[in-house]
């Protein structure tokens, strides 16, 4: 995969100094990030690094979750370390290993490039099945504020309380 570029840098610092008024909220909290090692996980990443900076406030925790399967991946490397990111390697179709509570969810894990969803169906339905199930059991578990999924096509649901 790709590696961070500095017009990804300032495109992410922009979408958080335009946004700034609607990421107020996520100020103080924290926010699990499904599929964070993949293309739309990784610039949602960047895009959650720049929101303490550009907003004013205080940042947000984030769970970046990923399978990780072949490692951190270099498009996200620039990210380790960073104080309010917190990388998770796991499998999201297993119950989740979470030891704080969330207040946000986005769900971009996934099986999502045509070459690897023929060669792995099984494996790409247990994730679009089992792996938003999961999110949707903590969501309610956690009472989310607002759970959202880029696997559904960015349907915004409010879990059931
Ligand atoms: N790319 C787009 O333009 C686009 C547009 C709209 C919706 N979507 C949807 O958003 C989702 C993410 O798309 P993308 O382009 O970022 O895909 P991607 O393949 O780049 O990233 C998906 C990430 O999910 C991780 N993953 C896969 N299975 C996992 C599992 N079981 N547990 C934990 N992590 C797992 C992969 O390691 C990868 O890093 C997909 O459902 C896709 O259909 C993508």
């Amino acid at each position: 995969m790709s590696t961070v570029t500095a017009i990804i840098r300032d495109d992410a610092r922009l979408v958080a100094a335009e946004l700034a008024r609607e990421l107020r909220p996520l100020a103080g909290t924290t926010l699990l990030l499904t599929g964070a090692g993949g293309f739309i996980g990784s610039y949602l990443l960047d895009v959650l690094a720049a929101v303490g900076r550009e907003g004013g406030g205080p940042p947000c925790h984030v769970v970046a979750l990923d399978n990780f399967r072949v490692g951190l991946p270099e498009r996200v490397q620039h990210l380790a370390g960073h104080p309010d990111i917190e990388f998770l390697s796991h499998d999201v179709t297993q119950p989740l290993p979470l030891e704080r509570p969330v207040e946000w969810l986005i769900h971009a894990a996934s099986i999502a490039s045509p070459t690897f969803y023929r060669r792995f169906p099984l494996e790409t339905i247990d994730v679009n099945v089992n792996g938003i199930w999961r999110l949707l059991e903590l969501a309610r578990r956690a009472r989310a504020a607002c759970s959202t999924s880029a696997a559904a096509r960015s349907t915004a649901t409010r879990p059931p309380r």
